[in-house]
């Protein structure tokens, strides 16, 4: 039995939506403690650019973007116009044997603006269904090319790719997951990420990317090459602390993953759409994956859409043996989703927000870098346009981390949601606001980072 919510705190929440809020809905992440002891419930209301607005008519920088999802920023009246006039045309169709009009408009767009060949695409609702449906493709295909026993899945260490069964299975966070959700899909093997701060193999730039990259070799032999279907990766990885890989490591992926037929899905999740300053991170690196998952940035958020898109050579098979995927979502596609996505992709390109992403990631970056040398507690800042990470450390020497449920990362949080900042802080700071965002902006985000650290640092006595 639950316990019952004590009026007392229930009352210290003033308007009726907070007090529906803290009785009934189950917040995804949030501790109870900090939603009833520390106040930390927060309820908005509305969104213009950057900046979201709570019950209070309190004001925040949205610095991570919704969940790096918002790309066109907050408050898109256009989109809003969008959506009435396919809702009332028409909202769903069965996803199992038709399409709509935005749907199949939506998927061509998708064909000509994703790098290479990338051409079919299956829609599905969200990031960890994305992921799903990909997984299940790069099965079902080996399959079809005569490779019954190829069902293992090669991952990386620190990588993050849903909470779905399948998709946290390839989620490299086990020790916490493993009770209660143990065991997982079975054929799932992590192996070292890139990393430029604290590498696996003690070396630093394009070098320790290759040995990464060659781990994938290793395990790919060691597995033995008749049973690994595909190997999965972040262009980019958010999750793992936002380290650039060197071109070479993904050219060496690929050429790995071609000498032993294993499929490259690239997991474009939070990388696509623009967050990394190019359309599709892929793009920084010349490499095509045989299978590319997209979610948050393709709608912006505006609805729940993402997809995984598959070269000709995975899509032929099913087309030239006339298999069906075994795989059905019926939210897959929904039109007033898809007329949303296409309307959020034509708001970008118009605005060119692709390329301010690029220069205020650039300029971004470098006020970071500036932190790093000012702060006792910033060890590293890296990261590629409007998605960077700040390493919080208790001491730059070591390199030991400040955790993520660790009192110092808990009241910086505090201190930056007092100061109208909302941000993650998952062991790295993670700055990711919405790909609109200007100058002036960044710097007043920036002087807040700046002060919350010196304050935190004080109440630490690390100054
Ligand atoms: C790289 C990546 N893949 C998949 C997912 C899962 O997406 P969703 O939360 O929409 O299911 C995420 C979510 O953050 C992600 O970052």
């Amino acid at each position: 039995m639950s316990t019952p919510v004590p009026e007392v705190l229930v009352a210290a929440y003033e308007t009726p939506p907070e007090q529906a809020a803290l009785k009934h809905q189950w917040i995804h992440q949030a501790s109870w403690r900090e939603l009833v002891e520390r106040r930390g419930l927060r309820v908005f209301e509305r969104g213009e650019g950057i900046y979201i607005y709570d019950v209070h008519g309190r004001r925040y920088i949205d610095a991570i973007a919704g969940l790096l999802v918002v790309n066109i920023g907050h408050g898109r009246a256009e989109i809003a116009e969008v959506a009435a006039e396919q809702l009332r045309k028409l909202a769903y169709v069965s996803a199992a044997s038709y399409t709509s009009v935005p749907a199949a408009e939506l998927a061509a767009r998708i064909a000509e603006l994703t790098p290479g060949d990338l051409e079919r695409v299956f829609f599905c609702s969200g990031g960890s269904e994305a992921v799903e449906t990909a997984i299940k493709i790069a099965k079902q295909v080996q399959l079809l090319r005569g490779f019954p026993k190829r069902y293992k899945i090669i991952a990386r260490r620190g990588g993050y790719h849903g909470a779905t069964y399948g998709a946290m299975s390839l989620t490299s966070n086990r020790a916490e997951l493993e009770p209660p959700f143990g065991p997982f899909m079975p054929g799932v093997f992590h192996i070292p990420t890139v990393d430029h701060y604290r590498n696996d193999f003690g070396l630093n730039g394009p070098e320790g990317d290759l040995m990464a990259a060659r781990y994938l070799e290793q395990e790919i032999k060691f597995q033995g090459p008749e049973t690994v279907a595909a190997f999965i990766g972040e262009p980019i990885s958010t999750a793992a602390g936002c380290h650039v890989p060197s071109p070479e490591y993904w050219h060496e992926v690929r050429r790995i993953c071609d000498r032993y037929g294993v499929l490259l899905i690239m997991d474009e999740v939070i990388n696509g759409w623009g967050r990394t300053g190019k359309l599709f991170a892929a793009e920084h690196f010349g490499v095509t994956p045989d299978i590319m998952t997209m979610a948050k940035g393709l709608s912006s958020g505006y609805a729940p859409i993402a997809a995984a898109v598959a070269r000709p050579s995975v899509y032929g098979e099913f087309q030239q043996q006339e298999r069906r995927l075994a795989h059905l979502l019926t939210f897959g596609g929904h039109a007033v989703a898809c007329a949303i996505a296409l309307k959020n992709i034509e708001i970008m390109l118009r605005e060119r927000l692709v390329e301010n992403a690029a220069a205020m990631g650039d300029y971004l970056l470098a006020g970071m870098k500036r932190l790093v040398e000012t702060h006792p507690s910033a060890g590293d800042a890296r990261g590629k346009g409007l998605m960077c990470a700040l390493d919080l450390v208790k001491d730059k020497d070591t390199k030991e981390r400040w955790l993520k449920d660790s009192p110092f990362s808990i009241r910086l949080g505090e201190l930056l949601h007092e100061r109208g900042v909302l941000v993650r802080i998952l062991g790295d700071l993670l700055l990711a606001p919405p790909l609109v965002i200007t100058r002036e902006q960044v710097d007043e985000l920036l002087n807040i980072v700046d002060d919350s650290l010196t304050q935190v640092e004080h109440e630490f006595a690390m100054r």
